[in-house]
């Protein structure tokens, strides 16, 4: 976290700026390091909502909601921008405030608080006239210095020919290179905007391995457009989404062989046929030498607690939301005295922004039991992995 103070109204405040996320593997929108275990994501107020409201059941399966915070776009002279967090004062409840229902994508705070803010020491250099790859440069602090890098993968599975070298997973770096952009240009009388805090799941892992796996066999929401709606349905129908009720929407995985992270990105998810699929499966559960067999047990004990839970959630539609699953990629060194302990994993649903239940949407009728379509999906993954598992 970098803290600055907010000195020029004569008071202490701190004020956080916010870096991307260095392990991001699929979304859109640009998830953003606050500090050591939470992240900050562009608010939706129906996935406030959600977190607000969410049954008790299902919390060890979702991360922590953290509250509400004011962002402010900051650029210097030179071009450098920033973004940087305001918390709230200590009589502000975040969550009580009341979601504001607009048609932006990305919400605006009530009440600017741009008299406190200084010019940005360094930041992100949003450089227009450098590539799409280079346009984002530097991340000034150490959070972005990992002992592992990133590779892409092409479509085939195949290492890329020309592998970009990062400390932050390339997809994310994408996604935030474009809300960067989204925000600044859209950036009026420096008017902040507003973001969740979500605890961050990948935080306990050294080197995490994550899966994201877009669920269930329906994506679009019940305030999609006719044609968003004819556009998620064909991707759907093209893809694994239909036929598993699962699609790969993004993947980090350790490679042990060569101190990199290999990375695939959702685009390579929407073509994959179900054999394909379950190749990524594979592959997300290797380290370039050998199969971690030891995670399958733990992982599958994970799944099947959190398929009651889902069994249990009448009426809730978790459209266009994800499964992480994360993994440690490091290999724990072995002491003198050895102790075999279970590996450390995580199943984690995120990503509510379309998630439906009774009460959610008052113009909506509700649906009848659990959702289907998701728990197609959990169980074919619980039979994926089982194959894995079974296998020689
Ligand atoms: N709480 C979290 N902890 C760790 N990583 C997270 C968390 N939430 C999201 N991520 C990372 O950020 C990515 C995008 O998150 P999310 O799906 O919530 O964003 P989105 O932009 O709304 O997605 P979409 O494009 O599907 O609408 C995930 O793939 C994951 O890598
Ligand atoms: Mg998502």
């Amino acid at each position: 976290m970098v803290l600055l103070e907010g000195a020029e109204l004569g008071e202490t405040r701190t004020r956080v700026r916010l870096e991307p996320f260095a392990h991001q593997v699929g979304g859109h929108t640009s998830m953003l390091h606050y500090d050591e275990t939470t992240l900050c994501k562009p608010l939706f107020s129906q996935e406030q909502v959600f977190y607000e409201s969410l049954p008790a059941d299902m919390k060890p399966f979702t991360p922590q909601y953290r509250g509400l915070i004011s962002v402010y776009v900051e650029k210097d002279s030179s071009g450098h921008i920033s973004l940087v967090a305001c918390p709230q004062n200590d009589n502000e409840s975040p969550a009580q405030e009341s979601p504001m229902a607009t048609k932006r994508t990305q919400q605006r705070a009530k009440t600017p608080c741009a008299a406190e803010h200084k010019p940005a020491r360094e930041g992100l250099l949003l450089d227009r006239t450098c590539n799409d790859r280079s346009s984002v440069c530097g991340t000034g602090t150490g959070k972005g210095k990992r002992d592992a890098s990133f590779h892409m993968k092409d479509p085939n599975g195949n290492e890329s020919a020309t592998p970009e070298r990062s400390s932050h997973n390339p997809w994310g770096l994408q996604c935030h290179r474009a809300q960067l952009m989204r925000m600044s240009s859209d950036s009026k009388d420096n008017e902040p905007y507003r973001f969740l805090l979500l605890e961050n799941v990948a935080s306990p892992f050294q080197l995490p391995c994550i899966l994201d796996l877009k669920m269930g066999t329906r994506q679009h929401g019940e305030d999609a457009s006719e044609e968003k709606k004819r556009r998620h349905m064909k991707k759907c129908e093209q893809s694994t989404s239909s036929s598993l009720g699962l699609r790969l929407g993004g993947m980090q995985v350790y490679q042990a062989t060569t101190g990199h992270f290999l990375c695939r990105n959702k685009y390579d998810g929407r073509t994959l046929t179900a054999e394909g699929f379950r190749q990524a499966l594979y592959q997300y559960l290797h380290d370039g030498h050998q199969l971690k067999r030891e995670l399958l047990q733990p992982v599958l004990q994970r799944l099947s607690a959190l398929r009651a839970v889902i069994e249990r959630q009448g009426s809730y539609r978790f459209y266009s939301s994800s499964l992480l699953l994360i993994y440690e990629g490091k290999k724990h060194s072995l002491g003198r005295h050895p102790v075999s302990a279970p590996p450390r994993v995580d199943v984690r649903m995120i990503d509510f922004a379309h998630t439906s239940y009774r009460g959610a949407t008052p113009n909506h009728t509700a649906y009848e039991g659990p959702d289907r379509g998701y728990i197609f999906g959990v169980e074919n993954l619980i039979n994926m992995l089982q194959e894995i598992k079974d296998g020689d």
